[in-house]
């Protein structure tokens, strides 16, 4: 039996995509050789056994999306010989910088950091704790008898709603005001679900929000984007944040027939948020892991 390793092209990706995680595969069906993607196919006696994948993000950075062994072929060297291939490959595009995301819930875990170490990239790293789950009956939430209204002078709104000054005004606060800082203008999300992403006014001001995203291929509201401005975080007995979220969740509890499940991450550095969502969200989630990050400079 030989191995054969070989940079994919237009004609042979199609081959490779059932190897592919399935929301990659139409990327392999159109595969464009010219395009963002380089991919490496492995065959034994012309039978596709394995393929990496990766995207050049940057002149010079590139993001490992994928890497698959078929079962019956694993643990014989074929996903660091994958690797290595892919590494030159992207050397060969000026590359110099290799990064990888992946969860830490793999039931390969341990074979895929196998293969890292042996190919030289850094211990990989956990950053970002996700949360997963069907969107629960909110009453079962202990502190969340309704959807609970903001302290007076407080107002709740939906994010579709603000203004176009309002939006400059906060972009001008992202810049300049210390109370919002960390804050990107990049997390003010345009691609928002609007039934269920909502502002919060203080006497005119924007003062937080919560944005969700519609993941439909998962059927998936996903909650990113939360902020409350941390000078009136404890400004009352049911905090801001409580009344903000309580409100999309029963929002989205009315979307339950449409999007039944949701998700949220908090990166691990963040440990306000950590224990927020300990307390108030861990019970009722499904699954909850780490992403890991490892990278790997290139020889240029
Ligand atoms: C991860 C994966 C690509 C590895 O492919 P592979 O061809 O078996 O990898 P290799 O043979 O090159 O190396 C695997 C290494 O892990 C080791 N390994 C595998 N399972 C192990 C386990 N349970 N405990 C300890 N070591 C283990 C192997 O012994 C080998 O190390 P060695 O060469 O020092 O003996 C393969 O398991 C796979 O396709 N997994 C599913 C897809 C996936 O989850 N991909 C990662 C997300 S992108």
């Amino acid at each position: 039996m030989s191995l054969i390793l070989s940079l994919l092209n237009t004609a042979s990706a199609p081959f490779f995509a059932p190897l592919a995680f399935p929301h990659l595969r139409p990327t392999l069906l159109k595969f464009d050789s010219a395009g963002d993607l380089v991919a490496v196919g492995a065959t034994l006696d012309n039978w596709p056994v394995g393929l990496v994948l990766a995207r050049l993000n940057h002149p010079t950075q590139s993001e490992l999306l994928s890497i698959m062994v078929l079962p019956a072929y694993r643990g014989k060297g074929i996903a660091s010989q994958l690797l290595a291939s892919l590494e030159k490959a992207l050397s060969g595009r000026g590359i110099v910088e290799v990064n990888g995301v992946f969860p830490d819930r793999a039931p390969t875990l341990v074979a895929l950091e196998r293969v890292l170490a042996k190919n030289g990239w850094s211990l990989p790293q956990s950053f970002l704790r996700v949360y997963r789950g069907q969107v629960p009956y909110p009453p079962d939430y202990p502190w969340m008898p309704g959807a609970l209204e903001p302290p007076e002078g407080f107002e709740i709104f939906p994010w579709a709603d603000l203004s176009q000054p309002e939006l400059a005004e906060i972009k001008e606060r992202l810049a300049t005001d210390t109370r919002y800082r960390g804050v990107f203008v990049g997390t003010l999300k345009e691609d928002f679900e609007p039934r269920t992403s909502l502002g919060l006014r203080c006497e005119g001001v924007v003062v937080g929000w919560c944005f969700t995203r519609l993941v439909p291929e998962n059927r998936l509201l996903y909650y990113e984007g939360y902020f409350v401005r941390p000078d009136l975080r404890r400004f009352s007995r049911i905090s801001l944040g409580q009344s903000l979220i309580s409100n999309v969740i029963y929002r989205h509890w009315d979307l339950r027939e449409e999007i039944p499940n949701f998700g949220f991450s908090v990166e691990l550095e963040n440990r306000h948020m950590l224990r927020f969502s300990a307390r108030y969200f861990e019970p009722f989630c499904r699954y909850v892991y780490h992403l890991k990050r490892a990278g790997k400079m290139l020889p240029g």
